[in-house]
């Protein structure tokens, strides 16, 4: 009898590399935690960062009713059927939505396994297990998966140079920082795109030679083609010369955007100021949309525009999230954000404080709000939107069974895969 997926002696050769996903391990057993210490210098797993810790389930609980939780918990459990099954409903309480859960057990039991499935478990796998198969229970999760492994935020302003750019850095920075979740910048400012100096970058490629090689584009070409900010944090930055002119095509960016999905959990799409056909594509393709707005009559009305644009286009999306930058710039006559939101008919809105001291020398040291000044206030309102980013709106729903099941329906054959 063989439960879940034969894993068992997997051939190294199909086994395909892991996308940049956090992994977070609570062994019981020795054997397990040496296991997985081996998994994680594999190379397939380069890309993604797997921590190992003791204390199986319940210290896996215990964690994160503090914590954020990463893209796939690895839980170890020896326990009783029973006992697995009530720690994982105190770990489903506990759940961001979009992690998922894999069971490492050290029983055959087809009606646990068949409880696990429906508490949401992604994968139960059984010892004894080789590191070859441990890293293809992983990748298959991702590449089973209706959807996509990445979330993608559209960032756009409501007229030029309302600090859109600054804010999908900064809330990129946020995202790797806070909830050491992997992001991607993608610049889509190709003559005049800043990523790389906000981030003290001299990139040599990046966008235009994913635009110029669409047949060549695939994980590992554009992997290459991602400059390095940190360990969390890369950009696919724009060439920012002048040398040519840009003219997209309406889908041109469609596989990027497609690739760059499926190797990074988020993918924050800087968009120019602009109403292209691609942009409005990419920005009514997105998961989310961050309008980020100065407080005045020409924003307003840009920016009622774009949500009546995008209600038409995304009848079954949330709405923009509004971001109202460099309010109380000294002098400035400003419309309140209360009223400005209230005019948007949107029940929320984050405000982003002007300091043109602090933003200025960021932008001119190569450094984000949250490396020069941790206190600053700024700091706040791009937690928060990191959260939105990451697709913790609720975090904390207690709501059982919160796990992403879907890529195990697809392999049940319950749902179609997509
Ligand atoms: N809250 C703020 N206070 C002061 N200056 C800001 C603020 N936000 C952005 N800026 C500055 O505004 C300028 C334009 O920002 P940028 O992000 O390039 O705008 P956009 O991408 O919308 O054209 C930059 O010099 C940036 O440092
Ligand atoms: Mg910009």
């Amino acid at each position: 009898m063989t439960l879940g997926h034969d894993t068992h002696g997997a051939n190294p050769d199909d086994v395909r590399p892991v996308p940049r996903i956090a992994i977070q391990a609570f062994c019981e057993t020795a054997d397990v935690a040496q296991l997985l210490e081996a998994t994680a210098e594999d190379r397939r797993m380069s890309r993604a960062h797997l921590k190992i810790q003791m204390g199986g389930l319940p210290a896996a609980v215990e964690f994160y009713a503090s914590a954020p939780t990463p893209n796939l918990v690895l839980v170890e459990s020896r326990g009783r059927a029973e006992d697995i099954l009530s720690q994982l409903d105190g770990l489903a309480d506990v759940c961001d939505p979009g992690t998922k859960v894999m069971v490492i057990g050290h029983v055959n039991d087809v009606v646990l396994y068949r409880d696990l499935v429906r508490r949401g478990v992604s994968e139960y796998i059984v010892m004894p297990l080789n590191m070859f198969d441990v890293v293809r229970a992983i990748g298959e999760l991702y590449e089973h998966a209706s959807t996509p492994l990445g979330r993608t935020v559209a960032v756009l302003g409501a007229k030029g140079g309302t600090g859109s750019s600054t804010v999908a850095h900064n809330v990129a920075w946020a995202v790797g920082r806070q909830f050491a979740n992997d992001v991607m910048i993608a610049d889509f400012d190709l003559a005049w795109g800043t990523a790389g100096l906000d981030f003290n970058q001299d990139p040599t490629q990046g966008m235009l030679e994913a635009l110029n090689s669409p047949e060549r584009l695939d994980e590992v070409f554009l992997d290459r083609l991602l400059t390095k900010c940190s360990d969390r944090l890369s950009i696919l930055a724009a060439p920012a010369l002048l040398d040519r002119t840009y003219d997209q095509r309406e889908n041109d960016y469609d596989t990027i955007v497609e690739v760059a999905r499926s190797i990074v959990p988020l993918v924050i799409l800087d968009l120019p100021h602009q109403w292209t056909s691609w942009v409005r594509r990419q920005t009514c393709e997105a998961d989310d949309v961050f309008l980020v707005a100065t407080p005045d009559l020409a924003s307003l009305r840009n920016a009622r525009a774009l949500v009546d644009a995008l209600k038409g286009a995304r009848p079954n999306d949330a709405p923009p999230h509004l971001v109202l930058n460099t309010v109380g710039m000294p002098k400035r006559p400003e419309i309140k954000p209360e009223e400005f939101a209230k005019a948007l008919e949107l029940e929320t809105h984050v405000t982003i404080p002007f300091d043109a001291v602090a933003f200025g020398n960021a932008a001119n040291k190569g450094l984000m709000i949250g490396e020069l000044d941790a206190k600053h206030a700024a700091n706040e309102a791009f937690t928060r939107l990191a959260m939105v980013a990451t697709g913790r709106k609720e975090i904390r729903k207690g709501k059982r069974g919160a796990f992403d099941i879907a890529p195990l329906l697809a392999k049940l054959g319950v749902v179609k895969a997509s």
